[in-house]
């Protein structure tokens, strides 16, 4: 579904350097030599130390970041695919809009929109009708926890934890092929937690493929089917 590979003809393989132009173009290493593929509905974690550009990865792979050398493929059903690194800013939008998705480590959102309408808007956007992308955000929502008093209020006074599980509902209720996590439980409790696991391997079920960044790690073995190991440079065997 996606591969990061070496480039065609040249031995570099996937690379970002950061240029910080306000520091007179002082070049930050983000990543370097970074190899995996994963097929549908698999679950690929990215793990390694802080710092490392696991982050930098998933949005190498949103094409939030460019990629400084190197292939991002994400090949279509139908046998075609697309190299991320390069496509065009139009093919990156239309990729996104019925294939990738990203959930980001915080929510962010418009003042004043209630906790149900955000996490109704993709199911509305996919087409279903206002009621029963309601009805199905409310049910999301009380599955993780969140308490029915708060669903008409903006979740910008949200704890944090409460927060992130809108953020999480939000990215997983209408999933695309493609999913990427930026550590969607990092600040939830184990309850919780196991919450967001549950909903994960159930999408996970249903053929979707995902990116993830964990720091727990009983939650990264529980969901993974691979990890990749952003230090070492390989795929983690024994885990
Ligand atoms: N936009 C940017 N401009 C300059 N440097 C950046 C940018 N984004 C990331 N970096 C740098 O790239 C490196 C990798 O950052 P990244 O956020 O990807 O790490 P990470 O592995 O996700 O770390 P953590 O586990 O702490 O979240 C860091 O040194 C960071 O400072
Ligand atoms: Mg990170």
């Amino acid at each position: 579904m996606v591969r990061l590979k070496n480039e065609e003809n040249n031995s570099k393989n996937l690379h970002k350097e950061f240029t910080v132009h306000t520091r007179g173009g002082l070049k930050i290493n983000g990543y370097h030599d970074i190899n995996f593929d994963l097929g549908k509905g698999e679950f690929l974690s990215l793990y390694g130390p802080s710092g490392l550009g696991k982050s930098s990865v998933l949005k190498a792979l949103y094409r939030t970041y460019t990629t400084t050398s190197g292939e991002i493929l994400f090949n279509y059903d139908d046998g075609t695919s697309l190299n991320i690194a390069t496509a065009l800013e139009s093919e990156i939008l239309n990729l996104r809009k019925e294939h990738l998705g990203y959930v980001s480590q915080f929510l962010q959102v418009l003042p004043r929109i209630s906790a149900v309408d955000i996490v109704a808007q993709p199911l509305i956007e996919k087409g279903e009708s206002q009621t029963t992308a309601q009805e199905k955000a409310k049910e999301m929502l009380s599955f993780l926890n969140i308490k029915e008093e708060l669903f008409a209020i903006s979740p910008l006074t949200f704890s944090g934890g409460e927060q992130q599980r809108v953020n999480i509902a939000k990215g997983i209720i209408a999933p695309k092929s493609v999913l990427l996590l930026d550590e969607p439980t990092a600040s939830l409790d184990m309850t919780n937690t196991n919450k967001v696991i549950d909903k994960l391997l159930e999408i996970k079920k249903q053929g979707v493929t995902m990116i993830g960044i964990f720091h727990d790690m009983d939650c990264m073995k529980r969901i993974s089917d691979k990890i990749y190991d952003m230090k070492e440079k390989r795929y983690a065997d024994n885990y």
